[in-house]
């Protein structure tokens, strides 16, 4: 499955893009505002260990801009009673920041975790410092639901983390609320 807007594709992660990957990853400013499973520094290992798991999923795929690979973006279902439940993450390789890059990958994926995954709800939390992550999701039309005060600690620090969502249009517009199975995960 191949997402395109304009020169911005979505495409699966492949084996060979370990290097390419470790390279865009690999730098402080990236790993602070993700989990600490991201570690600093990245190697082509972790590049390798991470592909290999997610190459086969369905919502984890590589952001090309102008056919070149940027970064990473997907889709993690949620489960049990969040099933109807996707987290989305995101990064980008830091000369690409500020073009407008990440709103067409963020649009993208939202656009198919709704009308091809079928999820009803998409969100994530963005550490209250990451300014332009917040900007990113508030022009792909999500909203600010609220702040979890003080329940991220990275670099030694307490911070907040500021959640943010976005629903389905469909369900939005009062139709397809029935337990209808996610499409494709795995
Ligand atoms: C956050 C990130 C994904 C943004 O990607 P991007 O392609 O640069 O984003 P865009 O260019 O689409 O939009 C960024 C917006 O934030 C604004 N912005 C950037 N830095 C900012 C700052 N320090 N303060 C306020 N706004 C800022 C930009 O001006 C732009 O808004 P505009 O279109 O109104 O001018 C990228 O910086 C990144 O990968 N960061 C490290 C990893 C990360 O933070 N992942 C997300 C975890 S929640």
């Amino acid at each position: 499955m191949e997402l395109v807007s304009g020169n911005i594709s979505l495409r699966p992660l492949r084996e060979s893009d370990a290097p390419r990957l470790a390279e865009l990853a690999n730098n402080e400013k990236i790993g602070r505002n993700l989990r600490d499973g991201f570690p600093f520094p990245y190697t082509i290992e972790d590049a390798s260990d991470f592909i290999r798991h997610f190459m086969h999923h369905s919502s984890f795929f590589a952001i090309e801009f102008k056919g070149e690979h940027v970064g990473n973006i997907s889709l993690s279902p949620c489960e049990n009673v969040y099933r109807r439940t996707a987290e989305i993450g995101y990064f980008l390789g830091e000369p690409y920041w500020n073009k407008g890059i990440m709103t067409a990958a963020v649009n993208l994926i939202t656009d198919y975790g709704f009308r091809v995954l079928g999820f009803a709800r998409i969100h994530t939390g963005v550490y209250e410092y990451n300014t332009a992550s917040q900007k990113v999701l508030e022009k792909c039309g999500y909203t600010k639901e609220g702040i979890f005060r003080k329940s991220v600690f990275k670099e030694g620090q307490l911070w907040d983390e500021v959640r943010y969502a976005k629903i389905n249009p469909e369900l939005e517009q009062g139709s397809g609320t029935k337990d209808t199975q996610v499409a494709g995960n795995g």
